[in-house]
């Protein structure tokens, strides 16, 4: 090496790895979490139903409309082009992170919900009546009515793959669903209710090989952990961008490009065609195509923002953490009289539903706010599964990996207080 070369190798910067994990500092991230509540401090435990925002997510969204606003991909003016640069670049910043081919195969949704209704509804136009897709018992709503509307419509069958008692997939009965007539297996990476992390890439590789192809809800995986959709070798993966630390309104619907290719349109509009005349249009190729209308572009930059700081933090040092909160809250939680823990199976996520003897769960839920702890109860849009496990209702605390055992003790002093007042 000359002495030029030397010198310019010991000035380049260190590659910069991930930040050290710092849970104060990550904290310190997110400003809502440092609020009081009913004169406690907050203890949000409502992730599943939305993560809070880092504030680098909020800045990246206000300084888009304060410097870069304009409609994107229609004019070319300084401004148009940039927020169009921001909006192709967060869909660039999308396909790595979930390592698709390429950005044909990302399309910028509202969410997953819209995601899968569009998938339901482009599929079914060339599905008859009595062709099949296969569900699983654990399966929030938004991945059971499209088909069901789809039922409506088409006279398609749905089948449901069942689950044992700890909240696993009954994987021995998979194949006999998939045998023909079954068009599609569409299910959850990870239930809502019970944090159960199903094995997709096990599961797609059992439904490819009977030659059926899968669409994966990943609403509840991408807060957690990193998905490489040529890894799972899914057909369909779709999340949505404020459960994972992004904003409302964005999210992502991921297919294979020729299975994007095959899809008709789900909404017309601009922006989605070649040419319109009165006679005929012809719609452009994906992802546009699924792209209607003024998109949710400020979503979009937003969401590469969650993107950006999730990729800065220590993936592995997230998995320890947040494996070690599960186990802790599972350990305080079981050292409760009369509660029961709804969902046990050996891989999950860190969230957890139960049962208190003697409360309801929207009684828990309003005694556990008075204490500053956030939780969601109800049927999580789940009611299938509510009806496996025989009850109406449950509490569900559900962690990010920015909660803190201190906040399990509060969680569990609040039931504690809760069974005081009410059981
Ligand atoms: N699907 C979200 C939840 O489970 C809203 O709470």
């Amino acid at each position: 090496m000359t002495l030029a070369a030397e010198i310019a190798a010991a000035d380049a910067p260190e590659p910069s790895g991930p930040r050290p994990w710092d849970l104060d500092a990550i904290r310190r991230d997110f400003p809502i979490l440092n609020q009081q509540v009913n004169g406690a401090p907050l203890a949000y435990l409502d992730n599943a139903a939305t993560a809070q925002k880092p504030t680098a997510v909020i800045e990246s969204i206000a300084d888009f409309y304060r410097h870069d606003n304009a409609n994107v991909h229609r004019a070319v003016h300084a401004l148009a082009e940039r927020a169009t640069l921001a909006y192709e670049g967060a869909r660039e910043r999308v396909r790595g992170w979930i390592n698709a081919r390429s950005v044909s195969e990302v399309v910028f949704l509202r969410g997953t919900t819209e995601a899968i209704n569009l998938i339901a509804h482009g599929l079914g136009q060339g599905w008859s009546a009595g062709d099949r897709v296969v569900l699983t018992q654990m399966e929030h709503h938004a991945n059971i009515v499209p088909w069901q509307l789809l039922r409506e419509r088409a006279g398609i069958d749905i089948a449901v793959l069942p689950i044992n008692d700890a909240g696993e997939l009954d994987l021995a009965g998979l194949p006999r669903l998939l045998a023909p007539p079954t068009r599609l297996l569409a299910l959850t990476h990870v239930s809502n209710v019970l944090g159960t992390v199903n094995p997709i890439a096990d599961i797609v590789h059992i439904a490819h090989e009977h030659g059926v192809p899968v669409l994966v809800d990943g609403a509840q995986a991408m807060a957690h952990q990193r998905v490489d959709v040529q890894a799972l070798d899914c057909d369909f993966y779709c999340f949505s961008g404020h459960k994972m630390f992004g904003p409302t309104g964005i999210g992502v619907l991921y297919g294979r490009q020729a299975h994007l290719a095959a899809l008709p349109p789900w909404q017309g509009g601009g922006e989605m065609i070649r040419r319109v005349t009165f006679e005929r249009v012809r719609f452009a190729d994906p992802p546009q195509r699924f792209e209607a209308g003024t998109q949710d572009f400020a979503g979009a930059v937003g969401l590469a923002a969650a993107i950006d700081y999730l990729d800065n933090l220590d993936q592995g040092a997230l998995a320890r953490h947040e494996q070690s909160l599960l186990r802790y809250a599972v350990e305080r939680l079981d050292a409760v009289p009369g509660l029961r823990l709804i969902g046990r199976a050996a891989h999950r996520a860190p969230v957890l539903s139960f049962l208190v003897d003697g409360v309801h769960a929207h009684d828990m839920g309003t005694l556990l706010d008075r204490k500053g702890v956030a939780v969601r109860t109800g049927h999580h849009c789940a009611m299938p599964l509510m009806d496996f496990y025989g009850v109406p209702a449950t509490t569900r605390a559900s962690l990010a990996f920015y909660n803190t055992r201190d906040e399990i003790d509060r969680l569990a002093d609040a039931i504690d207080y809760a069974r005081g007042v009410l059981a």
